[in-house]
C-alpha cells in the first residue's frame, strides 16, 4: 500500500501532523503537495516540540525523503529559516527536496496580501498574511517566479520585472513607497537559490521511482476540504485544492498511485478567519471548548472559532476526497460535557432542511445547524488505549460519526502526546499486513 493521503476533513488544524508524524515513522518519504507556510504543524516528541511550517514532520526521523512538491508556494525566507533552526537542533535535513517547479512567495505577495485584506475592510477574508492567495494568482496568471529561476540570474531578473510593475499599480493606494527594489530582490532571491541548491529536484520522477518501488509515500495535505478553493466556503477559502485529488497534480502522479486517504477531523469543529460556520458556538460553551482544547492557531497565534461537529460538512468532505478511512482527533477534549451536540442538518432561513451540503453561497449564509443531542461523558480518555478503554457514551459518539459521515473510523486521539491514541480494528486492517506498511508501529 504505497500511497497514503492524509488531509484535513473539515477548515484545517484538525491535528494532521501528529498523524503524519504517527505514520511517517515507519514510512519511506513524506510529502506536501498545496499550500505554503499558511499552515502549520506542531509536534511534540517527549519533552521536545516543534513547529514546522513548510518541511514535511518526517525531517525529524533520519533517512526519511521529504518532499516539497510542485503544488507548494514557497517563501524561501521561511523555508531557510526553518532548516537553520532544524540544523541547530542537529536535525539531519540531508533527506528535503524540493521541486524545481514550485512557485516561491516575492516581498509583493506579502504586500498585496494585506493590501488585499485591507481593501475589503469588514468583508475580509481573514487571510494569514503569508502571500498566500497573490502567489497563487501569478501562477494562474502565468507571472510566477519558480524555484528553478533561482538558478538562473538573467532569467530571474526578468521574471521579477514582469511580475513586479504590475503590483506597484495595485500597491500605490495602500503603500506609498513599497520596498520593492529590483536589485535588492535579485540579490536576496539569488542567496536564497545558492542556500537551497542542493535540495532542489525533479521531485515527480523522485515520486515515481519511490511508489515504483513499493516504499510507503505519505502525502501530506495542508488546511482543509472546506477551504478548498473549488469546493469550499469560497471566497471564504485558500488559494489552492486540500483534498486528495490535489495530492496527484501537486506532485506530479497519477490517481492510482493513491491508496488510501484518511480524512483528520476534530471531535468538533474550528475555523479561523471568516466565512460561514453552520455549527459555530458563540457562547460559554464555544469558549471552553476553544480554552480546553488551546484552539489558537500555529501559524498566526488567532483564536480559533468553536463548535459542535458538523456531520453535513464531514459527509461532504468524506465525498470529495473519496476518504477510505477518518481519523477523530482531540476525542477528550469533550470529556465533561452532559450533553453533546452533533450538527446532522442543516435549516436554511426559509426553514427547508438540508442533509447536504448546500452548493448555493447564499443559502449557506443563512443556515442554522439542526443538531441532534448526545449522551456525553465525564471520565478523562488521556490514558485510554483501546475502544474498550473508552466510556460507552464515546464509544456511541465515534459510531455516530463513523453511520453518518460514511467512512469508518481508523484511529482516536485523546491526548497531546505520540502514544495518546486508539487504533480501531479498521485502522489496523488498513494498514498493517504488508510487512513494512506504514502503519506497522500500530499496536496489533
Ligand atoms: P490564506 O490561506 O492565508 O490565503 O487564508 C485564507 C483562509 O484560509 C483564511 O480563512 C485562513 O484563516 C484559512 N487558513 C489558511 N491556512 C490555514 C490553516 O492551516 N488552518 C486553518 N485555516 C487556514
Amino acid at each position: 500500500m504505497p500511497g497514503i493521503v492524509i488531509v484535513g476533513a473539515q477548515w484545517g488544524d484538525e491535528g494532521k501532523g501528529k498523524i503524519t508524524d504517527l505514520l511517517a515513522e515507519h514510512g519511506d518519504a513524506v510529502v506536501r503537495f498545496q499550500g505554503g507556510n499558511n499552515a502549520g504543524h506542531t509536534i511534540v516528541r517527549g519533552e521536545e516540540e516543534w513547529k514546522l511550517h513548510l518541511i514535511p514532520s518526517g525531517i525529524l526521523y533520519p533517512g526519511k525523503t521529504c518532499v516539497i512538491g510542485n503544488g507548494v508556494v514557497i517563501d524561501p525566507r521561511v523555508l531557510i529559516e526553518e532548516l537553520d533552526g532544524l540544523r541547530a537542533r542537529r536535525v539531519d535535513v540531508g533527506g528535503l527536496r524540493i521541486s524545481a517547479n514550485a512557485h516561491l512567495i516575492m516581498p509583493y505577495h506579502l504586500l498585496l496580501d494585506s493590501a488585499g485584506e485591507t481593501r475589503l475592510g469588514s468583508n475580509k477574508i481573514g487571510t494569514t498574511r503569508r502571500g498566500i492567495g497573490p502567489c497563487y494568482a501569478d501562477k494562474a496568471a502565468r507571472l510566477g517566479i519558480r524555484v528553478q529561476d533561482l538558478l538562473d540570474e538573467k532569467i530571474l531578473k526578468k521574471k521579477i520585472v514582469a511580475a513586479m510593475e504590475p503590483k506597484r499599480l495595485s500597491l500605490r493606494p495602500y503603500e506609498k513607497d513599497p520596498a520593492l527594489d529590483l536589485h535588492t530582490m535579485t540579490e536576496e532571491y539569488l542567496v536564497y537559490g545558492h542556500r537551497l541548491e542542493q535540495h532542489i529536484a525533479d521531485t515527480s520522477k523522485l515520486m515515481w521511482e519511490l511508489l515504483d518501488a513499493g516504499k510507503n509515500v505519505i502525502l501530506e495535505g495542508a488546511q482543509g476540504a472546506m477551504l478548498d478553493i473549488d469546493h469550499g466556503t469560497y471566497p471564504f477559502v485558500t488559494s489552492s485544492n486540500p483534498l486528495s485529488g490535489a495530492a496527484c497534480v501537486g506532485t506530479g502522479i497519477g490517481p492510482k498511485a493513491i491508496d488510501e486517504v484518511w480524512g483528520i477531523a476534530k471531535a468538533y469543529t474550528t475555523r479561523v478567519g471568516a466565512g460561514p460556520f453552520p455549527s459555530e458556538l458563540e457562547d460559554d460553551t464555544g469558549e471552553q471548548i476553544r480554552s480546553r482544547g488551546g484552539e489558537f492557531g500555529t501559524t498566526t497565534g488567532r483564536a480559533r472559532r468553536t463548535g459542535w461537529l458538523d456531520l453535513v460538512a464531514l459527509r461532504y468532505a468524506s465525498r470529495l476526497n473519496t476518504l477510505t478511512a477518518l481519523v477523530i482527533t482531540k476525542l477528550d477534549v469533550l470529556s465533561g460535557f452532559d450533553r453533546i451536540q452533533v450538527a446532522t442538518s442543516y435549516r436554511g432561513a426559509d426553514g427547508a432542511e438540508f442533509e447536504d451540503f448546500p452548493y448555493h453561497q447564499t443559502v449557506l449564509h443563512h443556515t442554522t445547524a439542526s443538531l441532534t443531542e448526545l449522551r456525553g461523558w465525564k471520565e478523562d480518555l488521556g490514558e485510554c488505549r483501546t475502544l474498550s478503554d473508552l466510556p460507552d457514551a464515546a464509544r456511541e459518539y465515534l459510531d455516530f460519526i463513523a453511520e453518518h459521515s460514511g467512512a469508518p473510523v481508523a484511529l482516536v486521539g485523546v491526548g497531546p502526546g505520540r502514544d495518546q491514541v486508539i487504533w480501531t480494528e479498521a485502522g489496523r486492517d488498513t494498514l498493517i499486513g504488508e510487512a513494512g506498511g506504514v502503519g506497522s508501529g500500530a499496536p496489533a
